[in-house]
Order: structure tokens, then C-alpha cells, then sequence
């Protein structure tokens, strides 16, 4: 059997009648930037957060570099940022001219943590990016308690974590500020790019709504130097469409992590955490075995990811002198499994024996 990664087409397959119906619409209509279609998706996706803003752009990283703009931090200021996590927290950082402080995860979890952050905050800390990896929401409480003692927003990464919730509140609404791609492969995905702010801050609000459309209050009255990032209208009449598929999405997402969890919890290696009210966006297990396990794996017809294979405290470009061992030891061993809607239960039970002969005999 071959089994690819993700298969985005099967996904789309229940709805592809109402995708297809709803793009020639958009191009019957003959509006195809700003407009209802983007209104209408910022209202539903900041009721479905139960947030009292949703500013839409173009990807997931111009929402971050775009909240990083919006609280005024730049050159002279530090971002405290996980280091196990997609290159773009680190990047937009710089972007503003300002300096990421890598923080380390906690041995047990994927995500950093007020333990892992304390020690990091100087008299130049703005703000602490915290990224819900993998569909995982940090323990955001004593982060929430750190950013009010020492005035320093709190900013949630939650471009893996669509409809995941802590302690009853949906991830990106706990937080100052939050940023949402909709990349495609994302537990709610356009078909292309698209991201968002959430914000219960009205003067934030307002000051991004400026900066991704030139600075511009109204036609031709720029009030600010600001930038293009938009939202087209095909896109967000897609997102629309598919937020009403979200939570049965990820329902989905956690049936299919669940035959892969019942049939592993004996063997010799770390499970994704499985204790709050995650989402799956990534099935990530992690072993010292990861390479010989994902070359048997392949040899068998299925293919796997590595999320991520190095801490951006490594990557040369960025590269500083910090020690970071658990976030260094996570990119050494952790090992991305195929989940995605649509995927056949025979396809998980076809993977999980291949895992589970492979951690039995250590091959
Ligand atoms: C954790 C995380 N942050 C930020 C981003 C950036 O989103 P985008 O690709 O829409 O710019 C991604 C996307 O891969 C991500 O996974």
C-alpha cells in the first residue's frame, strides 16, 4: 500500500460541488479584492472564536509581523520565541528590526512554558510569541500571569490550532493579539493564501486594519506608512465554506489520531500529549529511532515529515550561541505521521503495524 502525506483533493471532495459553485460565483460577481466575501468570513471566523475582532491578510506570517507593528515593537526590543517551531516566528521578529530571545521547550511538552520563559525576560522584552504546536495549546495561564507582571503583550501562534481550546476559550483569544494562517494544509485552509488577527484590543485592531491596507484610513488618506496584505475574496468566501466543515474536520482528525493512540501507548516512544482539548493538526510521535523508523516506514510505501527538523536557533542565518537541549532533542527524534480528513481507516491500521513491527523488533 502507499499512503502520501497529505492528499488535500480527498479532503476537498465532500465539498467540491460547493467550491466549485462558489468560485464561479465570485467570478460572475466580478469582485475579486475587499468586498463582502471578506467581511462576511472576518465576522464568522471572530463569532466562531467568540472574539471581538478578526482583521484578515494575506499569510500567517504578515498577521504576527503585522501584531508585532501594531504594539509598536522594533529596533531595541526583545520577542521572547519558541525555537522548536516553523521559521516565521523568528523571521518577523527580525522583520520589525527588533531581537528574538529563544526559549526552550519543557521536557514533556512541545510548547514553552512560563518555566521556560522567566528567565529570559529582560528590561527590553515587548512581547512573548507563543505557538500552539501541533494543534497542542500551551499552558497559557502562568505565560498570561508573566506578560501582566512584567507588562509584555502576549501573542498566540495559532497557525496549527484552529478550534483547539484551553480551559474553555478557543486558542487565539486568550492572548493580546493572535495570528491564523489559512496556508492550505492547515486544519482550516484556503486554496492559497490567506491568514488573520484576532483581537479583543480595539486600538490594535484598528492600527492593523491601517498597516495591511498602505496605511490608508480611507481612499487615499494615508495616515500611516503601512503595506499590502490582503485577503482576496475568493479566498475568503472559500474560508467561509469550509469554518462550517471545522469542527467535524477535526473531529475527524481526532477519531483517526485516536486508532493511531490506542495502538501505540505500549511502545517505546513519546505520544503527542493527549490531556487538553486539543486539535490534531499534525499526528508527531517521537523516538531516538526517527531515521531508521521513517526509512522502514518509506520502504513500506509511506511517507512522513519532520516538523521540524532543525530549531531555528541552529539554522545558520539565525545562528546564536544559546544551548536550547530539548528543543534540539525534539528535532532530532520526533517524526510527523499521515492524518488528514479523508484519510481510510485501513490506511492508519496499514501505518500503525508498520510501527508498532518496527518499535517490537527495533529495526
Ligand atoms: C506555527 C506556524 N507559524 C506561522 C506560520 C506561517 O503561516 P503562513 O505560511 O501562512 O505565512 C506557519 C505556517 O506554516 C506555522 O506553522
Amino acid at each position: 500500500m502507499k499512503v502520501s502525506f497529505l492528499d488535500l483533493k480527498r479532503q476537498q471532495a465532500e465539498i467540491k460541488e460547493k467550491l466549485l459553485t462558489t468560485t464561479s460565483n465570485i467570478i460572475e460577481e466580478g469582485w475579486y479584492i475587499g468586498g463582502k466575501h471578506v467581511t462576511q468570513f472576518e465576522h464568522a471566523f471572530s463569532g466562531y472564536l467568540k472574539a471581538e475582532n478578526c482583521i484578515s491578510c494575506a499569510n500567517g506570517t504578515d498577521a504576527l509581523e503585522l501584531i508585532l507593528k501594531g504594539f509598536g515593537i522594533g529596533k531595541g526590543d526583545e520577542v521572547i520565541v519558541p525555537s522548536f517551531t516553523w521559521v516565521s516566528d523568528a523571521e518577523v521578529v527580525h522583520a520589525v528590526g527588533a531581537r528574538p530571545v529563544f526559549a526552550d521547550i519543557p521536557m514533556d511538552s512541545y510548547c514553552i512554558s512560563g518555566e521556560t520563559i522567566a528567565n529570559l525576560i529582560t528590561s527590553k522584552t515587548k512581547a512573548i510569541i507563543v505557538v500552539h504546536l501541533y494543534g497542542i495549546p500551551c499552558h497559557m495561564d502562568p505565560i498570561i500571569n508573566l506578560g501582566k507582571e512584567y507588562g509584555i503583550k502576549v501573542i498566540e501562534d495559532c497557525a496549527q490550532a484552529h478550534g483547539a481550546s484551553y480551559m474553555g476559550k478557543k486558542v487565539g483569544t486568550i492572548g493580546d493579539a493572535a495570528a491564523f494562517s489559512f496556508y492550505p494544509t492547515k486544519n482550516l485552509g484556503a486554496l492559497g493564501d490567506g491568514g488573520a488577527i484576532i483581537t479583543n484590543d480595539a486600538t490594535l485592531a484598528q492600527t492593523v486594519r491601517l498597516l495591511k491596507d498602505h496605511g490608508q484610513k480611507a481612499r487615499d488618506e494615508h495616515v500611516a506608512i503601512g503595506e499590502n496584505s490582503r485577503l482576496d475574496a475568493l479566498q475568503a468566501a472559500v474560508l467561509s465554506l469550509k469554518l462550517s466543515y471545522l469542527d467535524q474536520w477535526n473531529d475527524e482528525r481526532r477519531r483517526l489520531a485516536q486508532i493511531y493512540l490506542s495502538g501505540m501507548n505500549k511502545l517505546d516512544m513519546k505520544l503527542p500529549d493527549n490531556g487538553i482539548d486539543r486539535v490534531f493538526h499534525l499526528f508527531v510521535i517521537q523516538t531516538a529511532l526517527r531515521n531508521q523508523l521513517r526509512k522502514y516506514l518509506s520502504e513500506h510505501g509511506i511517507e512522513t515529515a519532520i516538523h521540524y527538523p532543525v530549531p531555528i536557533h541552529k539554522i545558520e542565518a539565525y545562528q546564536v550561541s544559546e544551548v536550547l537541549p530539548n528543543s534540539e532533542r525534539a528535532a532530532g527524534e520526533v517524526l510527523s505521521l499521515p492524518l488528514y480528513p479523508g484519510m481510510e481507516d485501513a490506511e492508519v491500521e496499514y501505518i500503525l503495524d508498520h510501527v508498532k513491527a518496527f518499535m517490537s523488533t527495533g529495526k
